[in-house]
């Protein structure tokens, strides 16, 4: 009741104050700010002392209250995420004292603009130990305020600025193709289908096909656009809407589009690597315990701890291997398929978990290549005979020209291939896919109006993001992931 009658005033004679965000006070040394954020963490030290850490998104400050102004009612009653602006001089720390920016603002003047609620809900009640992973989805919109999801949306938000950046730099544009589309890339499985205006239409599955379109008036291209699938599989890394990196260059050979995916990995890591604060919450995160880990996954953890060892690792050459020489390691380290614990065989598709068994193993960024035509989208150029060692073995289902990025922790990160040129290939590769050519026929004149050999590729943001950051999940890195049965928020 006391509390209530204490009315906090400014004092006229202080300075006008600057207003700053909280990543800046530490440049206003000894000048007099205000800031607006919200409160991360109280500590009270007696009754006449306080500590308040604030939080704005742009980084984090240290503030002093002392008497009065810690006798409020606000102040007693005062709640973590509650708004608050604060006026204040902006002062050195003393010796052996840490706070972020090696500053602490000493407050003369305060106010509550919004106040969290208290009890049982109360932001701090909301997650203890125990929270599982659905409470924590339910919650993602309160849990984005935690360090761990603010520092991983922000490396999401480098990240795309560093794609963008190398793209950039090699000159290529950047295309937005449309999501609402009639026909399919990667199979009828993963559709997701939607009434269009009383037609069907789907969801896109990747904007590969549109990309290609655009090779004969822009030159090389990319684009991050939402691809959507509607993937049956809980797991690790599937989502029903990502964000998918794709590139597409005309005139180039195989070999060169491998390099093309080296080299932009080595790039982009390379780019967030040299940006310190990014790089910083790149080593924290790496070293930060997963929440959702458990015993199948430790291996995978124990290899991105460090961020330094990614950085280490891609900077060798990655490792090239064939299809079939993936098979032949499966066998050799006593890999089996698990519908029926047999051995591999060519022509079978490498799931994920034996997947990142063997680029664990191997520890290195692998281009794995040539896989099967029957395991593959309608649209990969077939692999030249004298590439493949034993090709008469195989040319019943001839290998590709297809690649597979893995990294270890998360397995394959990037799809591509060379694709078909050739119009008769395209017509006989849709009759075997049971494929409408009709609903393609703008597809299709790209092998009609001069035609070219090209190739391109694409990359799950989620999955690199994945990757770099050391999370168990894709689910962990999208703002608002989309996966089975799961929409909201
Ligand atoms: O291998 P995918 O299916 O290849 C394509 O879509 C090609 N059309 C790309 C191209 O050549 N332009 O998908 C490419 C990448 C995968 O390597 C993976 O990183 C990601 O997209 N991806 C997914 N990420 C999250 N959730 C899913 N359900 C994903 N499906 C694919």
């Amino acid at each position: 009741e006391e509390s209530k009658k204490i009315k906090l005033e400014q004092d006229p004679s202080l300075l006008a104050p600057i207003k700053s965000k909280l990543r800046d006070v530490p440049t206003y040394l000894d000048k007099r700010v205000v800031v607006q954020a919200w409160v991360k963490s109280r500590r009270d030290q007696g009754k006449d002392m306080m500590f308040l850490v604030l939080r704005d998104g742009t980084g984090y400050l240290q503030c002093v209250l002392t008497g009065k102004l810690c006798h409020t009612y606000d102040a007693l009653t005062l709640t973590l995420e509650s708004t608050v602006t604060v006026y204040g001089t902006v002062n050195q720390l003393p010796e052996g004292k840490t706070a972020a920016g090696n500053v602490e603002l000493v407050v003369d003047y305060w106010e509550v603009i919004g106040k969290a609620p208290s009890g049982e809900d109360a932001y701090s009640s909301l997650f203890n130990t125990e929270s599982n992973p659905d409470v924590l989805r339910r919650l993602r919109h309160l849990v984005l305020r935690g360090d761990t999801a603010s520092s991983v949306l922000k490396v999401r938000s480098r990240t795309m600025k560093a794609f963008r950046d190398h793209f950039d730099s090699l000159q290529w544009y950047e295309v937005n193709p449309p999501c609402l589309v009639q026909t399919q890339v990667e199979g009828g499985a993963t559709l997701f289908s939607l009434n269009y205006y009383g037609q069907e239409a789907y969801l896109t599955q990747s904007s590969q096909l549109y990309l290609e379109t655009c090779l004969a008036s822009l030159g090389s291209v990319y684009t991050i656009t939402e691809s959507f699938r509607a993937e049956k599989s809980h797991t690790r890394r599937h989502l029903s809407e990502y964000s998918h990196c794709e590139a597409e260059i005309p005139f180039i050979t195989f070999n060169e589009m491998l390099d093309i995916i080296e080299n932009m990995i080595k790039d982009v890591v390379g780019r967030l690597w040299n940006e310190p604060e990014t790089r910083r919450m790149l080593i924290e995160l790496n070293l930060r315990k997963n929440d959702e880990a458990n015993d199948e996954t430790k291996a995978a953890q124990i290899v991105g701890r460090n961020f330094a060892d990614i950085k280490a690792l891609i900077d060798q050459p990655f490792l090239r291997m064939k299809y079939v020489d993936a098979i032949k390691w499966l066998n050799e380290h006593g890999v089996k398929r698990e519908e029926d614990g047999q051995d591999f065989e060519y022509g079978d598709d490498i799931p994920e978990k034996p997947e990142r068994y063997m680029t664990d193993c191997i520890n290195k960024p692998i281009l794995l290549t040539h896989f099967p035509r029957s395991i593959k989208a309608f649209y990969m150029q077939p692999a030249d005979p004298t590439s493949i060692e034993d090709y008469e073995k195989y040319k019943c289902d001839p290998p590709t020209e297809s690649v597979d990025l893995l990294v270890p922790g998360v397995g394959e990160i990037v799809g591509g291939s060379m694709r078909l040129w050739n119009k008769d290939a395209l017509l006989e590769a849709f009759k075997r896919e049971g494929l409408n050519a009709e609903a393609y026929y703008w597809y299709l004149d790209q092998s009609r109006y001069g035609a070219m050999p090209h190739g391109g590729f694409g990359l799950g943001i989620e999955r690199f993001l994945a990757w770099i950051t050391n999370r168990y999940t894709v689910r962990d890195v999208c703002l608002y992931p989309r996966f089975t049965e799961c929409c909201q928020p």
